[in-house]
């Protein structure tokens, strides 16, 4: 008998064809009220669940007494608490590595833009407001030679600092738990103590993990010990950063400028100020939003997912004791 999957995003069409072909598939388009009934439903029967974009938690997981694994589409795992699914035997499964260059392109589109002042500066041209060659008020600062300093050397830090350093001669600092020895030994970067990165870095890039102890790690005291002419960059999960206190430094001249693909609350409230701010350059959660890495990342959670309920522990299970269990 096939085991039966609930897959509750929209996906392409060859990877559905894939699901159906090892699973009995009950398909969603997103999880939402309206559906809810049916999802319950299957979930009672579930052995498997794929997508992403929707919080899991323990009344979904209690709708599911058969599940064994869970796949993701993001390598981001905060829809999730961890502990609760290992101690269900749940095994959670995620797709890092495929989407970590596109990431990294989008993070450095942010560095450019925001230093720069593209979004800016191209809307003026747009309303016509070009009339003669521009002068400082308009100035942006320099990206190339300045030094970056990344809050997470896991691998889309090492991939931004890659860009960083061998594309624009950038000096990489970096605050991570532990060492990280190729940007040390391939790209020079030196790891430091978080306030010494937010001191010294002209561009801080946020690429932490969201977790319980990086949850508002930078408020206002942190967004303080940066240079006022430094520019934040958030291309991780934007409750790392506390959002009203970052506007306030913004408005008060704290720091130069932000740019942002996340936010507190997703997607971005149309009245939110930070989009009043020039100095914000705001993305709507699209580091890896390219349709070669989109497609990646289905394909890679498939197989996941097909792993995960043949009983194969991957180097993508998040927590490879909870197939123990079974
Ligand atoms: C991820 O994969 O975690 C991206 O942020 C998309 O959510």
């Amino acid at each position: 008998m096939k085991p039966n999957v609930v897959l509750y995003k929209k996906i392409p069409t060859d990877q559905v064809v894939r699901l159906q072909h090892a699973f009995n598939l009950s398909q969603f388009d997103g999880m939402t009220a309206d559906n809810h009934r049916e999802v319950l439903a299957a979930l009672a029967q579930a052995d498997g669940m794929i997508g992403a974009s929707h919080p899991i938690g323990a009344s979904l997981l209690d709708a599911a007494p058969q599940l064994r694994a869970i796949s993701t589409i993001s390598v981001g795992y905060d829809q999730f608490s961890v502990p609760d699914l290992t101690r269900r035997g749940i095994a959670l499964m995620h797709t890092p590595g495929v989407l970590t260059e596109t990431t990294a392109d989008t993070i450095f589109t942010l560095i450019l833009t925001s230093a720069r002042r593209v979004v800016e500066l191209a809307e003026l041209v747009k309303q016509g407001k070009w009339q003669h060659s521009i002068g400082e008020e308009y100035y942006g600062t320099d990206v190339n030679g300045k030094t970056i300093g990344i809050l997470g050397m896991g691998r889309i830090g090492y991939a931004v600092a890659k860009r960083a350093f061998l594309g624009f001669g950038m000096p990489v600092i970096y605050y991570n738990d532990v060492a990280n020895p190729q940007a040390e030994t391939l790209l020079h970067a030196q790891r430091r103590s978080m306030d010494q990165v937010l001191a010294e870095a002209d561009f801080v890039c946020v690429v932490l993990p969201l977790l319980p102890e990086t949850e508002k790690l930078i408020g206002y005291a942190q967004l303080r010990k940066m240079k006022s002419s430094a520019i934040l960059i958030n291309g991780s999960r934007g409750k790392i950063v506390h959002e009203t206190e970052l506007i306030q430094a913004l408005r008060e001249g704290v720091i130069r400028a932000a740019g942002l693909d996340v936010f507190e609350h997703e997607p971005l409230p149309a009245n939110s100020p930070l989009l009043t701010l020039p100095n914000v350059v705001a993305l709507p959660h699209i580091g890896s939003a390219t349709h070669e890495t989109r497609h990646a990342m289905v394909a890679c959670a498939v197989d996941n997912l097909i792993a995960a309920l043949a009983g194969n522990v991957t180097a993508n299970c998040v927590n490879p004791t909870a197939l123990e269990r079974h």
